[in-house]
Order: C-alpha cells, then structure tokens, then sequence
C-alpha cells in the first residue's frame, strides 16, 4: 500500500490519477474531506502538524511519496523542515520500507528557503534508516499558471534575463514517482529532473503567446527588483533577499543543463513546453488574462 502525501498539489493529483490507472493499492493523504472526495479514491484526513493523524494514515502502509508546500514568505526556520521530519519519523515507526520523496535541484546547506531546507529533510531521511529516492526537479513548467507568473496587465514576468531555463512538467515528476513507487524498495539513489529543452524567458513568451493568440511581453523584474517589490508589498525582507539569491543562481545557467533522467526512469522524454502549455490552455488563460475593466 501507498501513501501519497501532497495529494491535492500539482505533482500529487496527476500521482494519483496515474496510480488509479495503473491499479495500484494506494491511499491519499488530504487535509480537507471535500478534496479527498473530489479525488475519487481511498483517502485519510490528516496534517503534517498532526502526528497522530499521519501514523492513523500510514497504517498497513509500506512505501510513502513525501511531498508537501515549499518555502513560506515567512522568518525564521520553515515549517516544511519539522513537518516532513515528522512525517518521516512516523513512516519509520509505521514499518514503511521506501520512501520517494520530491526535493530540489541543488539541495544543500549553505543555500535558502527550499534549497536548505530540503537539504536538512533529505539528510533526515538519508539517516532513518529507511530506503529513499530523491526526485530534484528544477523549476516547474507550473509556475507559469501560478499566482503572480503574469502582471496585472497580462505580461509574464521574466527574471532570468537571457537564461535558459530545462523546466519540468510536475506530470514527469509524477511519472517518475509512479515508476520508483512500484519498483525495487531497497534503493538509495537521487535523480536530477528536467524537462526535455532549456528555453530563455523570451522563448518561452514566444510559445504562451502562440498559444494564447496574443502578444505577449515580457516585464523584466531582475531579482533585486523582484526582492524590492516583494518587501514593499510587506513580505519579510530576509524571506525576499534569500528568493532573490535564488533567482540569481537560476539566471546565471544553475538550471540550464537538461538531463535524460525521465527518460531514463519512465521510458519515455519529458513533456515539451508546447505540450504543457496545449495540456494546460485553460489554467494559461485564467493566469495571463487581464480582468476586463
Ligand atoms: N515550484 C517549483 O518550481 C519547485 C521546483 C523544485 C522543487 N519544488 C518543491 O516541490 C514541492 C511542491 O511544491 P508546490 O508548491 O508545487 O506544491 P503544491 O502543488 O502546492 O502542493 C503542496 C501539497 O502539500 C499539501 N500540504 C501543504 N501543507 C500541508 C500540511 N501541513 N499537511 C499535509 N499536507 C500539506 C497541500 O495540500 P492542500 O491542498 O491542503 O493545500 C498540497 O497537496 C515543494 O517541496 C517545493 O520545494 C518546487
């Protein structure tokens, strides 16, 4: 049996979608009963926060996907270090022989937000005993439908410069879970994911707006522009500095590199740009459509 945490999230529902297809034994993991039951499967109602609710989930369980929100406009440490440590502790007390978990390209202490902080849960879990995988992703094709991808006035916002970018589709990242979830439980093994092209922000303009039917520009907001308009609209400055950081590595070519590792795992290349942008048409419009006055 599979526990799948994260269930409602972009990676989570099409884990859960594909699982169903392939028939697998699995439950969902969900905060809120009504998206348990818009999922359509088996599902338990349970919290990070709430270790009492996780053990109640894990029970009968033998491989678990870990995944849960990233990095929060907040000070101090992230919530997202103390509640995978607790889910981790509690998969290992449940008997879980293997757990797949999603972290981040470039995982490491002396970096920020999601970046050292995955680094601190993956070390957590490379320590427990248990058997892992560790999916590090680079930056997802969906955060291009995501709050905050396109100005009010329907430009996309654009923080790379010239840099091209190998973004994935959270559907390989799925599919890669699928496939490690029902393989070998007694692996060790960290896998670097990309999507199939490294393409710069204008490029990737150029496709939304083949897409849309419409021109659609770029807004430049270089990252100490990005941290400068994020502490005016009142967010922690640390937290603005630290995403500003990130920002910087992706534009000077951390996340250029593509690999063959969905390939490798699935059997079959990732999903292009285009073929997200035509699977994902509605969301597209809903994010880069100015209201009408
Ligand atoms: N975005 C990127 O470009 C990128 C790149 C590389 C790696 N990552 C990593 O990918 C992961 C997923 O990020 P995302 O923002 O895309 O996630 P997401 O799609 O928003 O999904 C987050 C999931 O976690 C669940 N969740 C949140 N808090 C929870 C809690 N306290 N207890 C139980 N479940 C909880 C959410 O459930 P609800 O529906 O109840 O909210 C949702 O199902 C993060 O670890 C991030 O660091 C992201």
């Amino acid at each position: 049996m599979i526990l799948v945490t994260g269930a409602t999230g972009s990676i989570g529902r099409s884990l859960v979608h594909r699982l169903r297809r392939d028939g697998a034994a699995f439950r969902a993991l969900v905060r809120d009963e009504a998206k348990g039951q818009a999922l359509g499967c088996d599902f338990a109602v349970g919290d990070f926060d709430d270790p009492d609710s996780i053990a109640a989930a894990l029970h009968g369980v033998d491989r678990l996907f870990l995944n849960g929100s990233g990095a929060q406009p907040l000070d101090g440490e992230q919530p997202m270090i103390r509640r995978q440590k607790t889910v981790i502790d509690a998969a290992r007390r449940a008997g879980v022989a293997h757990v797949v978990k999603v972290s981040v390209w470039h995982a490491r202490r002396e970096s920020r937000l999601s970046q050292s902080a995955h680094w601190e849960i993956d070390e957590h879990l490379r320590a427990s005993g248990l058997a892992w995988s560790l999916l590090q992703p680079a930056g997802f094709m969906q955060n291009f439908i995501a709050p905050g991808a396109f100005t009010p006035d329907g430009d996309l916002v654009s923080s790379y410069g010239d840099t091209p970018v190998a973004h994935i589709d959270c559907h390989d990242i799925a599919a890669c879970a699928a496939t490690l979830l029902a393989g070998p439980q007694d692996r060790k093994d960290a896998f670097v994911l990309t999507g199939p092209e490294a393409l710069t922000d204008a490029e990737i303009a150029d496709k939304i707006s083949s897409a849309l039917g419409r021109t659609v520009h770029r807004a430049e907001l270089p990252p100490d522009a990005l941290a400068a308009a994020m502490t005016s609209q009142g967010l922690p400055r640390r937290f603005a500095e630290d995403l500003a950081y990130l920002v910087k590595e992706v534009a000077a070519g951390s996340q250029t590199a593509t690999t063959t590792t969905v390939r490798d795992i699935t059997g079959r290349p990732p999903r292009t740009f285009d073929a997200f942008l035509t699977a994902n048409l509605q969301p597209l419009r809903a994010a880069a459509t100015p209201p009408t006055p």
